[in-house]
């Protein structure tokens, strides 16, 4: 049999940049300093000036940059916060970690982002902020709404552009996720938060350090959720090969095009006026099943994200009863992610097409 492929190979990354980020993670060490110091500090500048947002404020995890942006615009118990039903799950855990109540809405099948009918129709005195999610890396598109707060889930995103815009620069928050298997992956839980608003740079930097802006001095009760040095320093050599990296996402993407063109697949649609940042190449088809499998015969990964949108989730289930959302059920059902990494090259992505076509 020949070689598994997987969907990602972050150690392939390292081994690609290996004398580069062992210098980094050997400086952190022998630096003394692990938490809160320059690395952060440099990753936040270089963060803010790729993204092209004003500041940018290390924290935990994606998970955690959602949970305190929300909190940092003031939502909590009796706001109503608009996700689409069909994302990962911390999309809303977060929103419900504030005591707001997530209100599911709609994709548009054809980019998988937030369906705009959809978010109009759900829109009440009480909803605060959309949660617009770029999945899959593909900018959502919402229209701008006076006193909704635009809150950019950029989890899956990093480099993706809209309008000649990086996202996370034009909602009031944009939300990022390191998780090793991200476009900009760390080697362990990361996050962090860009804002153009001085007012709210200010208070993530206190929430995400007890409250506090001073030493020992706690304005407020905040949490801990610090990004550590040693993911600094390894998200910024990678930083700085993101493009390239993005780059080789986009061929592979052309790869899979050309090869499953004129076939029963669905493929993912190209953005219109933007760039995609290919976190992941997802197809849909009624053989989902028969391709998945056909695929794990000759040892090729592939995955279903996701296969329950999150209003039919045991967590929101009886919250959401009666709830009906066609095209986020319709997703969870044929959606099928293939490898898409910046290291697979045009003989894996034509050995992993020419299954996809014979099982389809
Ligand atoms: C769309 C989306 N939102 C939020 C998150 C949460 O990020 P994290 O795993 O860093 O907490 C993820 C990733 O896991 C994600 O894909």
């Amino acid at each position: 049999m020949k070689a598994p492929i997987n969907m990602v190979d972050p150690a392939g990354e390292y081994r690609a940049l290996k004398a580069e980020i062992d210098e980094a993670v050997a400086r952190v060490f022998s630096s003394g300093r692990y938490i809160l110091g320059p690395e952060g500090e440099a990753l936040e500048k270089e963060l803010a000036a790729y993204s092209g947002a004003k500041h940018a404020i290390g924290v935990n995890s994606g998970t955690d940059a959602l949970h305190l942006a929300l909190v940092a615009a003031g939502i909590g118990a009796g706001d109503e916060v608009i996700v689409p039903a069909f994302t990962f799950f911390a999309s809303a855990e977060a929103v419900s970690y504030t005591g707001a109540k997530p209100v599911f809405v709609d994709i548009d099948l054809a980019t998988f982002n937030v369906d705009p009918k959809s978010f109009e129709k759900a829109i009440t005195p009480k909803t605060k902020a959309v949660i617009a999610v770029h999945l899959f890396g593909r900018c959502a598109s919402l229209p701008e709404k006076k006193n909704i707060l635009l809150i950019e889930d950029c989890a899956q995103s990093l480099g993706a552009e809209q309008e000649g815009r990086r996202c996370g620069s034009w909602g009031a928050f944009g939300c990022f996720s390191f998780y090793p298997t991200k476009n900009l992956g760390a080697v362990g839980d990361a996050g962090l938060i860009t804002t153009n608003d001085d007012g709210y740079a200010e208070t993530l930097r206190m929430l995400r350090h007890h409250g506090s802006r001073k030493t020992y001095l706690h304005e407020r009760v905040g949490w801990n959720s610090r990004l550590d040095e040693l993911q600094a320093a390894v998200l910024r050599v990678k930083l700085g090969h993101l493009e390239r990296f993005n780059a080789a996402r986009q061929r592979v993407a052309d790869s899979y095009r050309r090869e499953l063109k004129g076939t029963k697949i669905v493929l993912p649609a190209e953005p219109a006026g933007g760039k995609h940042a290919w976190h992941q190449f997802t197809i849909r088809s009624e053989r989902r099943d028969a391709i998945r499998e056909a695929l794990a015969a000759q040892g090729i990964a592939s995955s279903i994200f996701y296969p329950m949108p999150l209003h039919k989730q045991p967590a929101y289930a009886a919250a959401n009863a009666g709830v009906s959302l066609a095209a986020s059920e319709e997703a969870a059902r044929t959606v099928l992610s293939l490898p898409i990494h910046p290291l697979l090259d045009d003989a894996g992505v034509a050995r992993i097409a020419g299954i996809v076509k014979g099982a389809a």
